[in-house]
């Protein structure tokens, strides 16, 4: 397994590129099964879980074409299978996102359960029951999600928790039903607005995306589109962290500040001063350690929980005590052992985290265990005194693209080891 090795201690500087958005590049993937004709996206980023979506789509009989400027071509009208193995489907939970596509265009559907995760048993209960809520002959035998529905029926669904993946899978669905289709608190997430954005390209009669109520008026069929990916929020959040951590100067582009608002506010409560540009933002520490943050994690506008780790490793060498707390998931600390490994001083108490901020940590041999608890070990790698070696990085090529090669670039002191 490939490792990467960083030795801390230098503060960043420059610029750095922010690719697409992971968790909006999959979701529109999934939805190219809803269209009659070709569908063109761009800017979408190179990454694992985008190279799972294709091998999943490519087994279906789907034809994707990477062109000469890095645009995915997705046709459909060859599909054949309408199965999503669970061979597949274990390394990416976001696989479910094919279900409801598959469900409204064929009819049918075989997709494997994600399975438990790191970070917790992430269920898709609400996926299935509001899929079964819209006429969907639905249930669950050896592991695998057995579906079929001669045509969707348009329904109200309040979903029981906000969630992205779930808003986006029943949004999908409804595109094609028999009907209309509210859905009521629904995620509000940005890359969720990016899904509906596309359907609504692709002809989807769709509104209230962005807000805790999406409306679906079900049309007869969907066509090709042109799409182009938003800018990933949490990648720009994440170099923004990685210069707050090492008391740098960076400049985050191609990024959209307005996605980021909760975050930039924390921030600026570390000390850091923005300036912030239609796409760009720039943070300066001033050489300055960073002020210890309290964070709670909800659901979008509020603090992601995709930033989380981030923030328990700038907090972990931040002046003061920092409070972290965790409401969406129930197991997303499994970065703080490593952590302490290098040093942090944190306690965990149910879902917070109290991190008492120490001057420097130490540089150790550590594991990543999950996408964003290894941003978190990076992170705490570039400000450690020594060489720290963070193992089973494939985690983090899931969602970060280039990271060793983007850092570098900022002057870090960075290399991947093959292993
Ligand atoms: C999406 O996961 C993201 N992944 C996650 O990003 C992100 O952390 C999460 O949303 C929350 O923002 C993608 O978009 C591909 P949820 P998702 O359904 O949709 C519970 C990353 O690091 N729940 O919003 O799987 C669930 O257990 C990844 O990029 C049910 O109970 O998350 C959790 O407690 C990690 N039943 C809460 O809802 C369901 O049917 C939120 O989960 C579905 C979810």
């Amino acid at each position: 397994m490939d490792k990467l090795i960083i030795t801390g201690g230098q503060p960043l500087r420059g610029e750095v590129r922010i690719s697409g958005a992971k968790n909006a590049a999959l979701p529109i993937l999934a939805a190219t099964l809803l269209a009659d004709g070709p569908v063109t996206i761009s800017n979408i980023p190179h990454l694992r879980d985008v190279t799972t979506t294709m091998e999943l789509l490519g087994r279906m009989g789907v034809e994707l074409v990477v062109d000469e400027r890095m645009r995915i071509k997705v046709n459909s009208a060859s599909i054949r299978k309408f199965f999503a193995p669970y061979e597949l489907v274990k390394t990416m939970r976001a696989s479910i996102l094919v279900l409801g596509p598959l469900l409204a265009r064929y009819g049918r559907a075989v997709v494997s359960l994600p399975g438990g995760c790191a970070i917790g048993s992430r269920p898709v209960d609400l996926h299935i029951q509001g899929l079964a809520k819209m006429g969907a002959d639905i249930r669950v035998e050896g592991g695998y999600i057995h579906a079929r529905a001669k045509r969707l029926r348009g329904a109200r669904l309040f979903l029981d928790t906000v969630t992205v993946t779930g808003t986006e899978n029943l949004m999908m669905a409804a595109t094609l039903a028999d009907g209309t289709t509210v859905i009521e608190n629904a995620a509000r997430e940005p890359e969720v607005v990016d899904l509906a954005q596309c359907l609504v390209a692709m002809g989807a009669r769709l509104t209230g995306a962005g807000t805790d109520v999406i409306e679906i008026e079900g049309v007869a069929s969907l066509s090709g589109a042109q799409y182009e990916v938003l800018p990933d929020r949490i990648e720009s959040a994440t170099y923004l962290v990685a210069a707050a951590i090492t008391g740098g100067c960076v400049r985050v582009k191609c990024t959209r500040p307005s996605l980021l608002e909760a975050v930039l506010e924390k921030l600026i409560e570390a000390g850091a001063v923005l300036d912030i540009g239609d796409d760009w933002i720039e943070l300066d520490m001033r050489g300055q350690r960073p002020h210890a943050v309290a964070v709670c994690t909800s659901p979008f506008p509020a603090f992601p929980t995709d930033m989380q780790a981030q923030f328990t490793a700038l907090n972990a060498t931040a002046e003061g005590v920092g409070i972290i707390t965790e409401t969406v998931f129930e197991n997303r600390f499994m970065h703080v052992d490593e952590l302490r490994r290098m040093g942090a001083d944190i306690t965990v108490k149910g879902n917070t985290a109290i991190i008492n901020g120490i001057e420097k940590l130490t540089a150790a041999p550590v594991m990543a265990t999950d996408l964003r608890a290894s941003a978190s070990l990076v992170l705490a790698g570039l400000v450690a005194e020594g060489d720290t070696v963070v193992d089973r990085i494939y985690h983090i090529d899931r969602g970060y693209q280039c990271i060793e090669e983007k850092l570098r670039q900022l002057g870090a002191r960075i290399q991947r080891i093959p292993g």
